[in-house]
């Protein structure tokens, strides 16, 4: 298995170009289910969960090409002959379930795997099941399977959600396009991929209102056609290398960042002491004079501070000067970085959902090992600053979600290098 040996010092400055989102894309590649005409993405990210969620689609019958290094996808669904997602699959990645909507509103049934444990708590799909129930269909858990039916087609209903659920919201999203009548969701998460999801449906033919609001209204169509999409700039990845000159120093420009896909992790760097300055091709981060600052982080739905960007944060955090509390609010169990991060010199106290951060002067390079995605590079930003060596074990939970880490952190002066089967 792959490490990350990173050695700490030294000031970044330059350009690190942002991909295309993970979660987006992720969303955008199962609505070519819900035509037989082509979809087209461009700006795809090159990731592994990307290529699981190909290998899905493919299993179904779709056709998934991947153009230009990755970076187009070209997919056509005319051909879906088999309506299962596979549990070898679907254990993956969770985000197979959202294969569970578009099949089920295509063509009146779907059996999709249930997807099982994640290292970052339950995560339930009850939500997704009781907003497909909403709109007329009729489920059925049987040997850790979900087989869904709606014999007469789906039918417009209004969908409460008592929580916020970025995935359930995509789901009966798509699946409501081409429900007969109006869905109205209430409670819809506010994501910036909901937005992408929405506009990518309406350029398909989708009636949609609301998108990026808390009410979407759509009005069913009886069939949608082909398209082609950019897919919105992941605002994680965004936020992951805004912090590193945060923690190194130096100047860096994030090419095709937006200010409006992180607000609210944009007010914590700036109380921390870091300034973000819009330019004409993204945004161009830098660490004022001295110390970082301590700050208190509470993670919420969008437009709240991102669950996503909380332990890179918190590895922000360790050499802050004063305490910082971070709330957890979305998953419990997220917070697998701190044990890694304490072998790195750092002080934190977790009780249940709070992680109180005590500011060291520097952490010091050790191995440690990535439990996730996000914790497996805030140990990266962390081994930046730290003094000495850090290897990171485990990547492969990094290669899901970041493209060309290794290039594009060296790029702009990290020491970083990728081991080979360690
Ligand atoms: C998506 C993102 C993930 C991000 C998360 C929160 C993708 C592929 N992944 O995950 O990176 O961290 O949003 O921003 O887009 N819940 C239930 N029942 C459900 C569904 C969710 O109880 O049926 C709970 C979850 O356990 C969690 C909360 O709702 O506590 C929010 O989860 P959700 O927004 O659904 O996250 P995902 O869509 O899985």
């Amino acid at each position: 298995m792959d490490s990350i040996l990173v050695t700490g010092g030294g000031e970044l400055n330059g350009q690190i170009p942002i991909a295309g989102a993970k979660n987006a894309c992720l969303t955008l590649m199962p609505a070519t289910l819900l035509s037989d005409e082509p979809l087209t993405l461009t700006n795809a990210p090159r990731l592994s969960d990307i290529k699981t969620m190909t290998e899905l689609l493919q299993s179904l019958g779709a056709e998934v090409t991947s153009l230009q290094d990755g970076k187009v996808l070209a997919m056509s669904s005319h051909n879906i002959h088999n309506h299962t997602a596979d549990y070898d699959i679907v254990r993956k990645m969770r985000a197979s379930i959202l294969v569970l909507g578009p099949m089920l509103a295509r063509d009146g049934h779907a059996v999709v795997s249930l997807p099982g444990g994640c290292a970052i708590g339950a995560r339930p799909v009850d939500l997704h099941l009781k907003a497909l129930e909403a709109l007329g269909a009729e489920l059925e858990l049987k040997d850790g399977y979900i087989h869904a039916k709606a014999p007469g087609g789906l039918k417009g209903g209004t969908v409460n959600f008592p929580l916020v659920s970025v995935g359930a919201t995509e789901n009966v999203l798509m699946a409501a396009t081409l429900a007969k009548g109006t869905t109205v969701i209430n409670n819809a998460a506010r994501e910036p991929e909901i937005v992408d999801l929405a506009d990518c449906l309406c350029k398909m033919g989708a009636q949609i209102d609301g998108a990026g609001t808390s009410t979407i209204t759509v009005q069913g169509v009886d069939r949608l056609h082909g398209a082609t999409h950019s897919v919105v700039t992941d605002r994680i990845e965004l936020g992951t290398y805004m912090l590193a000159p945060a923690f190194c120093g130096g100047e860096v420009e994030l090419l095709g960042g937006r200010i409006d896909l992180v607000e609210a992790f944009c007010e914590k760097l700036d109380a921390a002491g870091i300034s973000v300055e819009e330019t004409e091709n993204g945004l161009k981060v830098a660490r004022r004079n001295g110390r970082i600052q301590a700050v208190d982080v509470t993670t919420e739905p969008f437009p709240g501070f991102p669950t996503d960007l909380q332990a890179q944060m918190m590895a922000l955090l360790c050499t802050a000067s004063g305490t910082s509390v971070l709330e957890e609010k979305i998953f419990e169990n997220r917070f697998m970085h701190a044990p890694e991060l304490i072998r790195m010199g750092a002080q934190i106290d977790v009780h249940g959902g709070t992680a109180t951060v005590t500011g060291v002067d520097k952490l010091k390079g050790a191995p440690v090992m990535a439990t996730d995605l996000r914790a497996s590079v805030s140990l990266i930003l962390a081994g930046l600053a730290a003094e000495g060596e850090t290897v990171v074990s485990r990547v492969y939970h990094l290669d899901r979600g970041y493209e060309h880490v290794v290039g594009k952190l060296s790029a702009v002066g990290a020491k970083i290098e990728r081991i080979k089967g360690q």
